[in-house]
């Protein structure tokens, strides 16, 4: 397998910590290969600023697997960088060539304060999270059988890709209006369409929009560029679906 190496120019968000002003600033590096991951060029980056004496960046990162969804670096303008459908930690470096600079910054939004460098506070979807993202079923020892409930195969599917949301927050960088509305669209179409998620599905709807809006995240003005930008490929289809139910457990609230 060839290796080509590439020198480029990156250009980083330092910040030191949240009450601090950040900037950019520039810093050559050498001898990368098209091989590495993105998050593995950063690694490098790091080790070379600590045998210098600096202090390295701080950036966000857990499975880089594409999974936790930890890793949330907007890349030459872009959430997770230029390639599509993957997260910063799938992101390789044989999608930049050499002489390249890189610009390299937090995800931004009033929502997600910046802690320090290229990390980002997002406890702001975990509390959209608490406020119903979940079932409130006992699981305890009589777990039904799998086949007791039928669920129509189209809805399994979709409620599966909404389910498939890694609640990274590429949406929110994206979106003009930092709107996290393709998040939680997402957390709400997983439960609306299943059966088990019904019983709490106006409770859900609201309580999580409601939050939301308590965060401080923008409206949908249905640009679309969350679609465009999220790894997981979450459908615009889950905020009408969310709109939808909203409206119908607004209408109907006692
Ligand atoms: S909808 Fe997509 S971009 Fe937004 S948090 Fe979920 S996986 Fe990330
Ligand atoms: S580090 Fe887990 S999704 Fe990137």
């Amino acid at each position: 397998m060839s290796d080509k190496t590439m020198n480029l120019t990156l250009k980083i968000w330092r910040q030191k910590d949240a009450k601090s002003a950040g900037k950019l600033e520039s810093y050559p590096i050498s001898g990368i290969s098209e091989h590495m991951s993105f998050l593995e060029m950063m690694d490098v980056f790091n080790e070379q600023q600590i045998s210098a004496g600096n202090e390295p960046v701080a950036f966000d990162h857990d499975c880089r697997e594409g999974i936790c969804g930890s890793c949330s670096l907007q890349i030459n303008g872009e959430a997770h960088g230029p390639d599509r459908r993957v997260t910063t930690c799938q992101l390789h470096m044989r999608m930049f060539k050499d002489g390249d600079t890189i610009t390299i910054e937090p995800f931004r939004a009033t929502a997600f304060p910046v802690i320090k460098d290229l990390v980002v506070d997002r406890t702001s979807f975990d509390r959209i999270q608490h406020a119903g993202g979940f079932v409130s079923v006992n699981t305890s020892g009589n777990t039904q059988d799998a086949n007791s409930l039928p669920v129509p195969k189209v809805d399994a599917d979709n409620a599966f890709d909404a389910a498939t949301c890694i609640g990274c927050g590429a949406c929110v960088a994206s979106c003009k209006n930092a709107s996290a509305m393709l998040f939680v669209s997402a957390k709400v179409s997983q439960f609306a369409l299943l059966p088990q998620g019904k019983v709490e599905a106006k409770d859900r709807v609201l309580n999580m929009v409601n939050q939301m809006d308590l965060e401080g995240f923008g409206n949908c003005t249905n640009t679309g560029a969350c679609e465009v930008e999220c790894p997981k490929g979450i459908s615009l289809d889950n905020i009408a679906r969310m709109n939808r139910e909203y409206m119908k457990a607004a209408i109907k609230k006692d």
